[in-house]
């Protein structure tokens, strides 16, 4: 079963997910040599490294999730796909009385890999095995969706499939927060280099740069942008939509 019952009756419910799940076609072509392949985990969950990709962004970025609830977190909150580094601590640690995690990805050693950090899995956070694009649970289960870095990583058909979902379980009133790369300014001094990196190994990324986030919101979705940032000169960005009530 891929999620844990923690005997409360108010957590969103998640089916179990088709057994085995498979890895979609663009992570295992693309992505196995940063999340799948079993010496993954440990070479690239390396706080240094971690900051090298952000180019020293990291802990700008994670606190831009922090800020968000800066009297820490009640209700559910979903993390859709886990992060290396210390983000999902750092969210378990936000977590007050009346607050609780999901943490879904469609690979079970990332998976375990968050497990390993928590302190309290399967309580205060649950690891559920699931595809961002088809999430095994009901609409309008969760009051935070999280989406930190993952729509760069997915092409675009999968991408409108992600939102579509993100914006299905989010209650009506909820928050979605998406951390994310951004087109910086002409005259950045990492752009090219940025260029680069999306040319080798990130090729959905540059959609990023052509589009705002929301351009891949389902018709109709009915959420409002409450707040929108960028850092480093445009190269990242925070957004944050409410879903109408
Ligand atoms: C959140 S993204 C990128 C995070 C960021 N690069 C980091 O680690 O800090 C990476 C995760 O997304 C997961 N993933 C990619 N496509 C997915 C999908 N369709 N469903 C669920 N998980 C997915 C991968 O398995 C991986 O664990």
């Amino acid at each position: 079963m891929s999620s844990q019952d923690t005997s409360n009756k108010h957590l969103p419910e998640f089916k179990e997910a088709p057994v085995p799940l498979e890895t979609p076609g663009y992570l295992r072509k693309l992505y196995w040599w940063a999340y799948e392949h079993p010496r993954a985990v440990a070479f690239w969950d390396n706080p240094f490294l971690i900051n090298v990709i952000l180019l020293g962004n990291y802990n700008r970025l994670t606190n831009a999730v922090l800020e968000e609830f800066p009297d820490g977190i009640s209700g559910d909150m979903l993390q859709v796909t886990c992060a290396y580094g210390k983000l999902t601590p750092s969210i378990e640690a936000r977590l007050n009385e009346d607050g609780r995690l999901d943490v879904i990805d469609v690979l079970q050693i990332q998976l375990d890999n968050v497990r390993s950090k928590l302190k309290y899995p399967d309580t205060k956070v649950r690891l559920i095995q699931c595809d961002a694009t088809k999430l095994n649970c009901p609409d309008s289960s969760y009051d935070y969706v999280l989406l930190f870095f993952l729509p760069h990583e997915v092409p675009e058909d999968k991408r409108r499939q992600v939102f579509a979902e993100a914006v299905r379980v989010t209650k009506p009133g909820g928050k979605l927060i998406f951390v994310e790369f951004h087109k910086p300014h002409w005259y950045h001094p990492f752009r090219l280099y940025q260029r680069l990196v999306f040319l080798l190994f990130e090729p959905y990324a540059t959609d990023l740069w052509r589009h705002e986030l929301t351009h891949w919101f389902p018709e109709g979705h009915g959420c409002q942008v409450v707040q929108h940032k960028t850092y480093f000169g445009g190269l990242y960005q925070k957004l944050v939509v409410q879903k109408s009530l």
